[in-house]
């Protein structure tokens, strides 16, 4: 199938970060796009650009109940499945609510999809399934013990995923995202992400949290990046990809305290006073992973993914939207 056809998706969690990029990419090429999400960690302003779309619809909906998936997915050829609750620390500190909207969330959704006829359904997975393994770069074959009610619930998710494939015949493709940042991600709350998180301190003239030394190092990937990812699994044509999950990262890996230089350089073009905020170190967290860099050949080689947008490029294209956006 190619992407240039026109397609009917549900993007659930179709309004938060990387949904909404992903229906932004969708519309451009052409397609029709149900969005779906119970608005519990992302704000409907984020798709409001596309409402009045004659193909973009949003649909209220809870993963956690199987009749608005059903719903959701009725009519709809691929289903990109993203809806979860996000954050290792949210997990650790309310484990019932991950379990119950990141798995039996996803097996609802997987469900739905399958007693509908989807052809296809491409659903995130996180970096945090390599858990406790020191190998790097991380290969998809090679998971450790997950540190975190988050890890377990993606690592499920992937082996509902791979069932799913190969007991029914549903053509799944699992996304392996690595620390996702970019425009609209959420800068506010205890659960924010790193980069956001960061954004808004500085902009504050307040220095950011690191928790330890901020030598723990991430593989840092623009939203544009995680997007090619999804469009290219969701058109992907070599049937080695079913049932498979693949690495979605830049391919690098930069430290939290070389982070926090990049952003200062970058929001002290804004404003000058902001090169000279420091940053605080606080204790390390519990279920974090020290490392994290990916091998993305086999995305390379079986999806055609090529990330093309580096941390300083894509760190450029989102920082101004903080700064439009900051209260
Ligand atoms: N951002 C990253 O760095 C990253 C890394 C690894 C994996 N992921 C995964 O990618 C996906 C998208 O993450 P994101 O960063 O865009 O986060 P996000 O919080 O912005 O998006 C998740 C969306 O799911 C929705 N949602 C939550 N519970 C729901 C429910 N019960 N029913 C319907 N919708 C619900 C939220 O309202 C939100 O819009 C998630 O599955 C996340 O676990 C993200």
């Amino acid at each position: 199938m190619s992407v240039s056809s026109p397609t009917t998706y549900l993007v659930s969690g179709g309004s938060g970060f990387i949904g909404s990029h992903v229906c932004d990419a969708l519309i451009e090429a052409g397609h029709r796009v149900r969005a779906m999400d119970n608005l519990a960690t992302s704000k409907r302003e984020n798709i409001g650009h596309l409402e009045g779309n004659e193909r973009f619809t949003f649909m209220p909906g809870d993963i956690r109940v199987l009749a608005d998936c059903k719903a959701a997915v009725r009519g709809v050829d691929i289903v990109i499945h993203l809806a979860a609750l996000g954050s290792v620390p949210r997990s650790i500190a309310d484990p019932i609510a991950s379990h119950e909207t990141n798995l039996s969330g996803f097996l609802h959704m997987i469900e739905a999809a399958r007693i509908e006829g989807v052809q296809r359904f491409i659903y995130a997975s996180s970096s945090s399934v390599y858990g406790d393994s020191k190998e790097l770069p991380k290969r998809e074959e090679n998971i450790g013990r997950p540190l975190s009610p988050y890890a377990v619930t993606k690592a499920g998710n992937e082996t509902y995923g791979k069932l799913y494939a190969h007991l029914y015949g549903l053509p799944t493709i699992g996304l392996r995202f690595f620390n996702v940042f970019g425009e609209r991600q959420d800068p506010e709350g205890p659960y924010a992400a790193a980069i956001p998180k960061f954004i808004s301190r500085f902009l504050d003239h307040k220095a950011p949290l690191i928790h330890g030394d901020g030598l723990q190092s991430r593989d840092f990937t623009y939203v544009a990046n995680a997007v090619e990812a999804v469009v290219k699994a969701a058109s992907a044509a070599d049937e080695r990809c079913t049932g498979e999950v693949f690495n979605v990262a830049y391919g690098d890996r930069t430290t939290l305290l070389e982070l926090v230089d990049a952003l200062r350089d970058e929001l002290a073009r804004v404003d000058p006073a902001i090169a000279g905020v420091g940053v605080e170190h606080g204790p390390e967290r519990s279920g974090d992973i020290r490392d994290s860099l990916a091998d993305i050949s086999k995305a390379k080689g079986l999806l055609g993914y090529i990330p093309a947008v580096d941390l300083r490029t894509g760190l450029r294209k989102a920082v101004p939207w903080y700064v439009a956006n900051w209260k």
